[in-house]
């Protein structure tokens, strides 16, 4: 996989959002405010700092319209949106197939549309993960409550012993965040998966075909950087804060995709201010006119 144009990114933002009833009754969990930007802003800019420029959102089929009036088709930020409908949250290893048509064979980085990414070196480490040319690479984090994701086990090589999903039981405090990297078989690794007893086609059973094949990397993420599922009330609002506070002290915003795009020279200087423009009441629009000068 080369660093850029030929991976392709999926944002998966489909989904009930049950667990944040009732914030999401009317509306997608993926749209809902994180301090000063809409909660998907976060997972595309992840997406953009690794370079990669052609996206597909996956929603349900009832709120598709409601992100393309948000992202439109992407060419105000240089890149390529297209929207996928997911009728049903089926499991997330079934993105995979529901793209398949859009990837056209090629590699992919799927990253959930409710996680959270900042740290320094994150960047680099997903550029290291682009380069390789087969297989699957994901992150792990340490936690407190591994039970609440997918857990992986690793051995002191890293050499990964198994995975599961939300275990009663953890062999490990490694969780798996929501970003996951994969050479173009994926689609067809993804067909197989069936449901699991909760009736999911789980992305940790489509991981382990990868592990089977002895093609799974690992990197543990560097203490002290980020990673947030924002998929509960606590971590929302902790989300919210830790943006807030960050953004404050530094002046500088997070997870900002115009500011990405631009600062990759994807869309101009001009371009930049005519977008702020559009947003001027609001300090982010303001915030974007600032930074040319
Ligand atoms: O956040 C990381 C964790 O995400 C991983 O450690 C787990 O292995 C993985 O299964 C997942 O666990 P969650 O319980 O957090 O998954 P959730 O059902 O919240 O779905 C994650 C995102 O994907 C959320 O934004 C909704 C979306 N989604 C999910 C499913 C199952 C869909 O769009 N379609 C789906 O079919």
């Amino acid at each position: 996989m080369r660093r850029g144009t030929q991976v392709k990114g999926i944002v998966l933002a489909g989904g009930t959002g049950s667990r944040l009833w009732p914030l999401t009754k009317v509306i997608s969990k993926q749209l809902l405010p994180v301090y000063d930007k809409p909660m998907i802003y976060y997972p595309i800019s992840t997406l953009f700092l690794a370079g990669i420029r052609d996206i597909a959102i996956v929603t349900t089929p009832e709120e598709q319209s409601r992100f393309k009036s948000l992202l439109g088709t992407g060419s105000d930020w240089g890149v390529s949106f297209t929207y996928v409908a997911q009728a049903k949250p089926t499991g997330i290893s079934d993105a995979f197939v529901l793209c398949e048509e859009f990837l056209a064979g090629s590699p992919s980085i799927l990253i959930l549309g409710d996680n959270l990414f900042v740290g320094a070196g994150l960047g680099k480490s997903l550029a290291r993960f682009l380069d390789h040319t087969s297989g699957a690479r994901i992150l792990g984090y340490h936690v407190k409550n591994p039970s609440d994701y997918g857990v992986i086990e690793v051995d002191e090589n890293l050499k990964v012993l198994t995975i599961q999903e939300k275990p009663a039981q953890p062999r490990s405090n490694l969780a798996i965040p929501g970003l996951y990297v994969v050479d173009s078989t994926a689609p067809e690794k993804a067909r197989q998966v069936q449901p699991s007893a909760r009736g999911e086609k789980e992305i940790t059973e489509f991981l382990s075909a990868y592990m089977l094949e002895d093609n799974l990397q690992i990197e543990v993420m560097q203490r002290g950087s980020a990673w947030m599922d924002m998929g509960n009330p606590l971590d929302l609002a902790a989300t919210s804060d830790y943006i807030k506070v960050i953004e404050q002290r530094q002046g500088t915003k997070i997870s900002c995709p115009e500011e990405i795009a631009w600062r990759s020279g994807w869309i101009t200087d001009a371009k930049l201010i005519e977008l702020g423009n559009r947003l001027a009441p609001s300090s982010y629009g303001k915030y974007l006119g600032s930074l040319p000068r």
